[in-house]
């Protein structure tokens, strides 16, 4: 029986009331989303999070359920908040949609220091030249500007793409000076599609516009998203600028994205909408900042993981979600940016790099190539922690991947009071006989990032307060200094560590650490820490013979080495041997942009890079079990 659904949106919204009419039973978040309103569900709709929560405004608010407490506390419930996606519509309703938190300035991945130091030869495979095209100009003269311009410039008509040539007469007219053809040369990259080794005209513009030649380098990833604009000559970084990945509203971690697009053609159409849309609102801001013109832009590099690669270029993704979790696609693929459609150049070129499984993208092929992991004699690991990170083992010799889906939490997110690591987040910790905390921004407290995550369960664990298994220590409380004795409790049936209390460090609310938090981390530690044990045990080298750990994405910038180390996240390695690399991701995006060589020897990594899939080994539950631990001290 269909039912009256009212929905308001926030203040800003174009539309800010929808009337929808759904069939009863239908859950909150999934007829909002069916109506084109935007309600975040961070965790996919399984009650794990509070982004989707919504506020009763009419109607008769129905009785919390169990997730609900547990989210959202006693004091959203009694003011009528529910989980949208826990919450069913069974009578006409009301309900307004509740802020995002305040998660402005973000702390997510910068672009990065840029390629220098990496000794890379300059050759993006882009050229301009200054070409004068003698034009038809008598009527027995069987030619077209098509064929004058490709003898011109030396290539077959065949090359040219369509979008050229609808500007191609009035550019050819235009300027007596001549024409600047722009073609692309890609390197010799197996199964490159359209632009294979062949010169491709991407652009012809009147006038001489030799000087201007950009690209993008995109990382696309399950969180967040950078896109650097550099010039081709030079290899200068003009701008970078970094979102969250609007796709998050459908679910934050990659098999809740997954199953949204499942086999449902509207909802995969509505993921690739958003990270394409997103991708042009970079496009706008960086060639704002820096006034180079959308059209002088030829080639961009993405990467991404093989979800983010397959959503990006419209292709389903369910059978990644299902074993034995097969890629559709894996080589690297060329196309023109007309096709996504990226506002660039039309005929820029656009250049997928690898993927090597399921689970194992693009980014993992890019962090490989920007460490240099695939050519050093000396055996080092990357760590790309993400939401869905990577970990990666090797030298020149051999090079072995898995992936490690930490999932949200180490980003804040799923976690009671978590946040990411925006102005007002707690980003440090220290514990004495109390609590020291440093908040971003140096604001009032409003919650806690991974970094302070990390550092809290690193000074938990030192005094006492959670032992080697994560167990909140309610009942030997007694044991502790009085200070945090006092922030030790048991809630109900929840034990909980209590951060600050209202008014400490600026904070309006309570802040505290669940049991649950404390699981939820150990689940994402877990997860990393055994990706790497596996690596080095399938591998059958010890801990110590790797020379270097280095820890890559936005998180590891921000992330003490020591509190990594104290809560397993990472092994006991000298400190010394840990090294942040940042976003190694982006930065081998920038090395295929600014080198063609670079690309091809992605492609050479890629295919060197063996994946090693943990569920399927029978060692890995113990070890994922061991890693769940804490390290006794
Ligand atoms: S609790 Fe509803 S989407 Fe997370």
């Amino acid at each position: 029986m269909p039912v009256s659904l009212v929905i308001l949106t926030q203040p800003g919204d174009a539309r800010p009331r929808r009337e929808l009419t759904v069939a009863a039973g239908t859950s909150i978040l999934t007829a909002a989303h069916d109506g084109g309103v935007d309600v975040t569900a961070t965790c996919g709709g399984r009650g794990r999070c509070t982004s989707c929560r919504v506020k009763f405004v009419e109607g008769t608010i129905p009785p919390p359920t169990i997730m609900d407490e547990i989210q959202l506390g006693d004091d959203l419930v009694r003011e009528g908040y529910r989980l949208s996606c826990q919450c069913t519509v069974t009578e006409p309703i009301t309900v307004q949609v509740a802020p995002p938190l305040e998660e402005h300035a973000f702390q997510i991945l910068g672009a990065g220091p840029g390629v220098g130091g990496l000794g890379v030869r300059i050759d993006a495979g882009i050229a301009k030249e200054l070409v004068k095209v003698s034009l038809p100009r008598e009527e027995h003269h069987q030619t077209s500007d098509l064929e004058q311009l490709a003898a011109a410039v030396g290539v077959a008509p065949e090359s040219v793409g369509p979008s050229v040539l609808a500007g191609l007469p009035q550019a050819l007219r235009d300027d007596p000076a001549g024409v600047t053809v722009t073609t692309f040369v890609s390197g010799s990259i197996s199964g490159s599609g359209p632009g294979g080794a062949a010169r491709t005209v991407v652009a012809v513009e009147r006038g001489d516009t030799t000087a201007m030649k950009f690209g993008l380098a995109i990382d696309v990833g399950t969180t967040s998203v950078v896109t650097t604009l550099i010039e081709l000559e030079s290899g200068e970084q003009l701008a970078s600028v970094s979102s969250l990945n609007p796709q998050a509203v459908f679910g934050g971690d990659l098999m809740s994205r997954i199953a949204f697009a499942q086999f449902n053609p509207t909802n995969l159409r509505k993921l690739q909408t958003r990270i394409v849309g997103l991708l042009n609102q970079h496009v706008a801001e960086v060639c704002r900042t820096s006034g180079v013109l959308p059209k002088w832009i030829y080639k961009a590099v993405v990467v991404g993981n093989t979800c983010m690669h397959h959503l990006l270029l419209g292709i389903d993704p369910s059978h990644v979600g299902l074993a034995p979790y097969a890629p559709v696609m894996r080589h690297a693929a060329v196309l023109p940016a007309r096709d996504l459609p990226l506002k660039i150049a039309p005929e820029a070129r656009v250049c997928l790099l690898p993927l090597v499984a399921g689970f194992v993208g693009a980014d993992a092929v890019a962090v490989a190539l920007a460490t240099r992991l695939a050519d050093s004699p000396a055996l080092r690991v990357a760590v790309d922690i993400g939401t869905n990170g990577e970990v990666l083992l090797g030298s020149r010799e051999r090079l072995l991947a898995c992936s490690a889906p930490a999932g949200p939490a180490l980003e804040g997110a799923q976690i009671r009071h978590g946040m990411r690591g925006a102005q007002g987040a707690i980003d440090k910790v220290t514990i004495d006989h109390d609590v020291h905390i440093h908040t971003i921004g140096e604001t009032p407290a409003l919650g806690i990032c991974g970094s302070g995550l990390i550092d809290l369960l690193a000074g938990l664990l030192d005094a006492g307060v959670i032992d080697w298994t994560g167990l909140i220590q309610v009942e030997a409380r007694d044991s502790l200094p009085p200070a945090l004795r006092g922030r030790v409790a048991m809630r109900g049936e929840e034990r909980v560590f209590v951060v600050l209390r209202p008014g400490e460090a600026g904070a309006r609310a309570e802040i505290v650490l669940t049991q649950d938090d404390v699981r939820q981390v150990q689940l994402a530690k877990g997860a990393i820490a055994s990706g790497i044990t596996m690596l080095l045990h399938v591998a059958a080298v010890p801990l110590e013979r790797v020379e270097e750990l280095l820890l890559a994405g936005g998180f590891g910038n921000y992330l003490s080495i020591l509190s990594a180390i104290r809560i397993g996240l990472i092994p006991a390695l000298p400190v010394g041997r840990v090294r942040y690399v940042g976003n190694a991701a982006s930065l081998g995006a920038q090395l295929c942009l600014l080198s063609e060589a670079e690309r091809a020897h992605a492609d050479t990594i890629a295919s060197r890079i063996e994946h090693v899939s943990l569920a399927a080994h029978p060692d890995f539950e113990q070890i994922f079990v061991d890693a769940m631990n804490f390290p006794r001290a």
